[in-house]
């Protein structure tokens, strides 16, 4: 299905970017559901249009994937709920680092990747939302693949992530590694010609000892939101 939003000029990617989070909120949200709210730039619009029908009137429960997340979302006057007290979420809203034509995703370069995950396998609907830029033919192939682990004995891990054929590289802010919302650290792992037999991987990163969760998404996706820089937007199904 392909909308058409006023096409005058092409639009850049932050605009591409609110018309994705805006269309998915209008036609995945309904009035009474708890909602999943996603992480990074894409879902910060997801999390405004979800704050505008807050104050229409709709009564929504929301879980966050991020504590940045969570406290847009209680800024904006959406009422939060902990994921352990309710028994599923109807939709989760969120972006992805890369697509492919089957829906499989990269996530994590914002650094929540766990919590996107586990949220995403409470949620009856998993939706995407990105710009154009973020559409692949293969995984792995324009991005790292963002992989969680446990501090300790993080250099041991890499070496066993870089036996899974790829080059790790440990995820630095300010001169000191990364720490995610878990606490753990991330390596960012560079396939060479993008990643192969996607379940597989997913399944032999994650047996690793010291790893916690990897940034792929196999499998779990109902819909991918896909704006484009002419004013279209594609909801794939
Ligand atoms: C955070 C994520 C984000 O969804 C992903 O990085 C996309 O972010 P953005 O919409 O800012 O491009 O996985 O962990």
């Amino acid at each position: 299905m392909t909308f058409l939003v006023v096409p005058l000029a092409d639009i850049d990617q932050n605009q591409m970017k609110k018309l994705a989070g805006e269309k998915a909120v209008e036609q995945f949200v309904k009035d009474g559901m708890t909602v999943g709210l996603g992480t990074g730039s894409t879902a910060y619009y997801v999390i405004l249009k979800i704050a505008e029908l807050v104050k229409q009137g709709y009564k929504l429960k929301c879980v966050a994937t991020s504590i940045a997340s969570e406290k847009l979302a209680i800024e904006n006057g959406i009422e939060m709920v902990d994921l352990n007290e309710v028994d599923h979420v109807d939709v989760t809203i969120d972006g992805a680092d890369e697509v492919d034509p089957k829906m499989n995703l990269i996530k994590g370069l914002g650094g929540a990747l766990l919590r996107e995950k586990i949220v995403a396998a409470a949620s009856v609907e998993e939706v995407i939302v990105v710009d154009e830029s973020k559409l692949v033919e293969k995984i792995g192939t324009k991005v790292s693949l963002p992989v969680e682990v446990l501090q300790f004995g993080h250099v041991r891990t890499a070496f066993g992530l870089r036996r899974q054929g790829c080059e790790p590289v440990l995820r630095m802010k300010d001169g000191k590694p990364f720490v995610t919302d878990g606490g753990n650290y991330i390596y960012d792992c560079k396939f060479e010609n993008g990643i192969d037999y996607l379940s597989f991987k997913e399944t032999a990163l994650d047996a690793i000892p010291g790893v916690v969760e990897n940034g792929l998404f196999i499998n779990l996706v109902r819909a991918v939101v896909i704006a484009r820089k002419d004013g279209t937007v594609e909801i794939r199904e």
